[in-house]
């Protein structure tokens, strides 16, 4: 049986590219490179670098960086912090969106008290994309701001049971909330830590319970997007005494969510809404002409992290068998992407709001 068809370019709303700052475990070169295997035209790059991006020096930074490597389109967004309560808004133009930090996690970024959250949704446009890392009770302050504001806010990776209700109950209740799931807490849960490895499992939000996960399931219809939330580290710091949190992830989603085709808990038509017409309708991404990625259904295949284009060289799926993979990516009319080959030149990839 042929079983390659076409899909629309894919869009992952979350990933860390770590550059400027960390280039050794990712950058605009490499991540990009990993988003085109994986399926992935366009990528929305988060602000936790170092610096972190909450200014126009620091998102020069960025934006030069992106601009000279990038094999694929791309936005990036800009970072909520205590000094850039008065001065965000006037780069809403040149972002993706504004990224808003309400719990600790991997970088200095945060969002520490409740009049600065207050500031930083109150400033924002209304018509601009606000995507908040908010879980447990800092959900249900994002979520009244948002109702308060009658303003839009994108949820980031959520993975709680209590979570995806609450996402329900504020739908029902008219409030314009937005989500996403990564992949990670749809096939995986705290029962394979082990075997993925102490350091390796880190990862925030954590991997959670049986009963989250199926209430991921169960809940399908609240998730808008699926987005990998890509946080590369080094194996040395994974398996060092401070493992940071994150795991890699474009280049096993698509493969991931095809098998859950293959298994009959997925449809194409319900993952090409999450991978890419949600997502470009929530971050008003633009068209992308003659653009299409060529799946093979039949394609089995192995994890195996060392041979993947991101830098970091290993992944929580380590040894998974998985049904599907990209054959090619076409992106604007030119191959860029064929049997593990990237094709396209660094560099072009445009910024999806410098066009
Ligand atoms: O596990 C995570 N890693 N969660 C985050 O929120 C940040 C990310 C990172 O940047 O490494
Ligand atoms: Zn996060
Ligand atoms: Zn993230």
């Amino acid at each position: 049986m042929n079983g390659t068809i076409n899909f629309p370019g894919l869009i992952d709303p979350h990933v860390h590219l770590r550059d400027p700052g960390a280039t050794h475990k990712e950058d605009f070169g490499s991540g990009t490179r990993a988003a085109l295997a994986g399926g992935f035209t366009t990528v929305l790059a988060m602000p936790n670098t170092q610096p972190p991006l909450t200014d126009t020096p620091s998102l020069e930074l960025a934006k030069s960086a992106a601009c000279k490597k990038a094999y694929c389109d791309y936005g990036i967004y800009l970072g909520a912090g205590p000094d850039n309560r008065e001065t965000a808004s006037r780069l809403a133009a040149r972002v993706c969106g504004l990224k808003l930090y309400l719990d600790q996690t991997y970088g200095p970024l945060r969002i520490e008290s409740l009049g600065l959250l207050h500031e930083h949704v109150s400033n924002w446009p209304a018509d601009r994309p606000l995507a908040a890392h908010a879980a447990g009770r800092s959900l249900a302050a994002i979520l009244f701001f948002a109702a308060l504001l009658e303003r839009s806010v994108h949820i980031c990776h959520v993975s709680r049971r209590s979570e995806i209700l609450l996402i329900r109950a504020a739908k029902e209740k008219g409030l314009r909330v937005t989500c996403e799931v990564a992949p990670h807490h749809l096939f995986l849960t705290e029962a394979d830590a082990p075997q993925i490895g102490p350091g390796r499992s880190k990862v925030r939000p954590r991997l959670a319970n049986a009963s989250d996960q199926d209430a991921l399931w169960t809940n399908l219809d609240v998730i808008d997007c699926f987005a990998t939330d890509h946080a590369p580290h080094t194996l040395e710091e994974k398996d060092g005494p401070q493992p940071p949190p994150g795991f890699p992830g474009l280049e096993t989603a698509l493969a991931l969510f095809l098998t859950a085709v293959s298994d009959g808990r997925l449809t194409h038509e319900k993952l090409i809404a999450r991978m890419h017409t949600n997502p470009k309708r929530i971050f008003s991404l633009p068209d992308q002409d003659e653009t299409s990625i060529e799946v093979d259904l039949n394609d089995e295949w192995e994890v195996c992290g060392a041979e993947l284009q991101s830098q970091c060289g290993w992944s929580p799926f380590e040894g998974m068998r998985l049904k599907g993979r990209v054959r090619r990516v076409v992106l604007r009319g030119q191959c860029v992407y064929a049997d593990g080959q990237v094709l396209a030149a660094p560099g072009s990839g445009q910024d999806i709001r410098e066009r």
